[in-house]
């Protein structure tokens, strides 16, 4: 099997009829491995489905990710059309809440740790029985900057994504040394979930970054190849941030 190469492989990726979860899709498929890809969306998921090179190649299951029967379905199907689990990508997420953390409903607060957190472990738990407990595999997890330290405007979120690191270390200990867990941190990306951040003012959300531009998809995208590849063999309980330059520790007195 050549570098990177997904051949004879294959993934579970929540969340990606489109965005992050989609461009990683995409990429997987391209170095010739098979996707499961799920999202609440049935007709959005079809078309993701179509758009990676459908029957053989994709599978698609519509539910919601906090659903541990729909975890369950799309576990047992992926071993029916598939054969084998390798790879999974707990990348959907919910935000449905902003504002300072202790005004927050609690109702909201819990959801968002349902889908971040509880969701997560649910999908590693039964991908990890149906597979990888006796065959390994790789995960990667996707957290985000916002996860990294305090979050104003987003802390709920925020502070799910940081529970996300603890949880991706902690199961890259328990799991090893046969399973690797990695997660991702992104800056801002240009999708749908992160249109509110920039839709005024592109230029203005870029401006903070060294690298004067957002991130698109397939920033990402490329990233979870490489995690869940055998080109990161030797890493495991990490987090790759990918910001553009963002959080870069600047001395005293500086500004990006
Ligand atoms: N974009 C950013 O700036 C950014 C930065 C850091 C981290 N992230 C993280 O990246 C991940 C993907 O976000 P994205 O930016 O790619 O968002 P996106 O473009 O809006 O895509 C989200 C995907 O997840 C699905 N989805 C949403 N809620 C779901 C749920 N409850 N259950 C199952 N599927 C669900 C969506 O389809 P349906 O709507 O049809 O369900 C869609 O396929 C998230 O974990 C997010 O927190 C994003």
């Amino acid at each position: 099997m050549g570098q990177g190469s997904f051949e004879g492989r294959v993934a579970i990726i929540t969340g990606a009829s489109r965005g992050i979860g989609y461009a990683a899709a995409e990429e997987i498929v391209r170095r010739g491995g098979k996707v499961t890809i799920t999202g609440r969306d049935a007709d959005a998921l079809a078309a993701a489905v179509k758009e990676l090179g459908g029957p053989g190649v994709a599978l698609g299951i519509a539910g919601k990710a906090d659903d541990a029967d729909h975890a369950r379905s799309v576990v047992d199907a992926t071993i029916a059309e598939f054969g084998r689990i390798d790879h999974f990508v707990a990348n959907a997420a919910v935000n449905p809440v902003y504002g300072p953390i202790l005004e927050a409903p609690p109702a909201a607060v819990r959801k968002v740790f349902d889908v971040n957190i509880i969701g997560a472990v649910e999908w590693i738990r039964l991908v990890h029985e149906a597979w990888m407990k006796d065959n390994g595999g790789s995960i990667v997890t996707m957290s985000s900057v916002t996860g990294l330290g305090a979050s104003p405007g987003i802390g709920v979120y925020g502070v799910s994504k940081a529970a996300l690191i603890a949880l991706t270390q902690q199961l890259a200990v328990e799991l090893a040394p046969t399973i690797r867990v990695n997660a991702i941190a992104p800056g801002v990306v240009k999708t749908k979930f992160a249109e509110v951040l920039y839709a005024n003012d592109e230029e203005g959300a870029a401006a903070p970054y060294p690298l004067k531009r957002l991130g698109v998809p397939s920033d990402i995208g490329s990233a979870v190849a490489f995690l869940l590849s055998d080109d990161s063999a030797w890493i495991t309980g990490q987090t790759l941030v990918i910001d553009g330059g963002l959080t870069v520790p600047l001395g005293d007195m500086q500004q990006h």
